[in-house]
């Protein structure tokens, strides 16, 4: 299969890459650092000889650099099986007191990112008739709380991408499910002064996200909630 995920090299694009690869599928990932990248890479081949890892140097923010990554996909003949919109980031922030330009800057990254891949991968999934499309969205896409501003925000309008684009690929036999995680332990939250206990690992997110792929293609999981187990942080 070919797996595509965005924002692979690090926290829970990366512990996805890590589950695929372990039945030995080709993943196609993406960051903007390609140390990183190459560093995952390397891990995840060493760890699972037979998995074939393609990495790719792409902000995910700027929509050229997306549809080329997307032509680039399709031109190697990688149309996908399985596409992780995943590449995100998280800012604190308030509406009242944001800095002019945070909404356009988070919304480029936290959803145009999964916008424009998807629309240059879908004419290939459809002509398929099959594909599994996951959206990485967020408690923050259910929910408004103290500090969420423009990421919650961008959140909630990549659920409002995912659930429309449920409804229209129904008859096309391609899967969309959004995924919605509470705190994870990743980058995100480095100098934060957390109990790793209290808070979800990134492999609890992949797990579910494997899962999910397994299902006949008569049914289809629309979305995932995860939270830790003490509840939101
Ligand atoms: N961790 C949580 O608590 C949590 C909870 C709910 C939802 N989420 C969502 O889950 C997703 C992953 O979060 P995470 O916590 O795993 O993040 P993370 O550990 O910070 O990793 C983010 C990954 O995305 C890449 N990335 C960031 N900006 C990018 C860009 N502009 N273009 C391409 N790649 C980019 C990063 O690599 P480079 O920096 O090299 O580009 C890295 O590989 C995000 O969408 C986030 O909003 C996270």
């Amino acid at each position: 299969m070919n797996v595509i995920i965005t924002g692979a090299s690090k926290g829970i694009g990366k512990a996805i890459a890590d589950k695929f690869a372990a039945d030995g599928n080709t993943i196609v990932a993406c960051a903007r650092n390609e140390v990183d990248l190459y560093k995952m890479m390397e891990e995840l081949q060493t760890k699972y000889p037979t998995c074939l890892v393609r990495p790719r140097k792409v902000d995910m923010s700027s929509m050229a650099e997306v549809k080329e990554f997307g032509k680039w996909i399709l031109d190697h003949n990688l149309v996908p099986d399985i596409l992780v919109n995943n590449a995100g980031q998280f800012y604190p922030g308030s509406v009242h007191s944001e800095e002019e330009g945070f909404l356009e800057k988070t919304i480029e990254v936290n959803l145009y990112s999964a916008y424009h891949l998807t629309r240059a991968l879908l004419p290939a999934m459809m002509a398929a008739q099959k594909g599994h499309i996951f959206n990485m969205c967020s408690i923050a896409s259910l929910q408004a709380y103290a500090n969420g501003g423009s990421y919650s925000i961008s959140k909630f309008a990549l659920l409002g991408f995912s659930k429309n684009l449920r409804e229209e690929m129904k008859p096309y036999g391609i899967k969309v499910t959004a995924v919605c995680p509470g705190a994870t332990m990743s980058a995100s939250w480095e100098g934060a002064d957390i109990d790793p206990k209290r808070i979800m690992e990134a492999n609890d997110i992949a797990e579910m996200v494997y899962a999910a792929s397994k299902l006949s293609p008569m049914a289809v999981v629309e979305d995932i909630i995860l939270r830790p187990q003490l509840g939101d942080l």
